[in-house]
């Protein structure tokens, strides 16, 4: 009887966030490197169910950094990286579109859809279905100036890599409406019908920002954004974050990580989440917990 009494407490420690959080539009980026162990797939396909039930509009944005460099590696094709952003000239851009809005896209889709009831469907887009997300060729030079890690001696032209222009919201709308959850691969297109490898980070946080979501939540595969130490960080202002690029406390896939949470903070999204992908059901524990776990990223003054 105890046990259940305690089960009983423990679901009504989420009724005031399912009271608040009814309704409103969370935005999870489903790191590469979280999605590699099957249970914790599992883990993450339930806690995405969970939330829609509940009645929160998940929207998933995916990334597939080790699934790509696994497959270019198959092609004889290199892996290079710069700023944590992948150099993807034009053959290295062909294998990217396939593997992530093929391959990684729809094996999440299959997963939820396989633990999803009656109700709910995951359906898979890349940023060109639906008109989802205008892209154009991402200014590195500026890009890596803004980020205080400028270094005029490195090859600065990325190639296919791009950054968002604007979110067309109305495909995810239509979703919502009826009942699908999207999932949605980071490649982006211009007016000429170039594609562009966009990281998943800014990806999320355009497609929160456009949504005016609560929450934009980045699945990782560490505990969470670290000090100088080594100490995860529960709570950071969004104005400390570039002199941590500058110390060199935050290097490679955390530094588009951080931009993008800051952009989607800057663009009216309530809370920004840096969360461990491996701790099964992390995005409930954010949000149901009164701990919270991983680093919380807010607005500075
Ligand atoms: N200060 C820091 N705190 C925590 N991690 C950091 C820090 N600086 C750099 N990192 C690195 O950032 C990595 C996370 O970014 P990464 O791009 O590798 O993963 P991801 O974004 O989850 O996956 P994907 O890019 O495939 O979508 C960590 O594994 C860690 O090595
Ligand atoms: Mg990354």
């Amino acid at each position: 009887m105890e046990r259940l009494i305690e089960k009983a407490e423990i679901l009504m420690e989420a009724l005031p966030y399912i009271t608040k959080f009814r309704g409103k539009t969370f935005v999870v980026k489903y790191g590469g490197n979280a999605m590699a162990k099957n249970d914790l797939r599992v883990a993450f396909a339930q806690d995405i169910l969970m939330l829609k039930y509940l009645g929160i509009n998940p929207v998933i944005v995916h990334g597939g950094g080790p699934q790509i460099g696994e497959y270019l590696k198959k092609m004889g094709l290199e892996s290079r990286f710069i700023g944590g952003l992948r150099v993807t000239p034009k053959e290295t851009m062909d294998v990217v579109e396939m593997v992530l809005g093929g391959l990684v896209n729809k094996s999440i889709v299959m997963l939820i859809n396989r633990y999803a009831g009656g109700h709910v469907r995951a359906v898979g887009l890349t940023g060109k279905d639906g008109g989802l997300i205008r892209a154009k060729k991402l200014d590195a030079e500026e890009y890596f100036r803004e980020m205080g890690n400028f270094r005029p001696t490195e090859l600065l032209d990325l190639g296919h890599v791009g950054e968002v222009e604007y979110v067309d919201t109305q495909i995810l709308k239509h979703l919502e409406e009826d009942n699908y959850i999207p999932v949605i691969a980071p490649v982006g297109f211009d007016g000429d019908g170039n594609a562009y490898n966009i990281n998943a980070d800014f990806v999320a946080s355009s497609v929160a920002g456009a949504l005016k979501a609560e929450k934009v939540m980045f699945l990782t595969d560490i505990e969470g954004l670290k000090d100088s130490e080594g100490n995860v960080i529960s709570s950071l202002r969004t104005e400390d974050i570039v002199k941590m690029i500058e110390n060199g406390v935050i290097t490679g896939g955390m530094i588009p990580k951080v931009k993008a949470a800051v952009e989607a903070l800057e663009n009216g999204v309530k809370k920004a989440h840096i969360l461990d992908g491996r701790i099964p059901h992390c995005i409930l524990l954010e949000i149901f917990t009164t701990e919270g776990v991983g680093t919380e990223i807010v607005k500075g003054e």
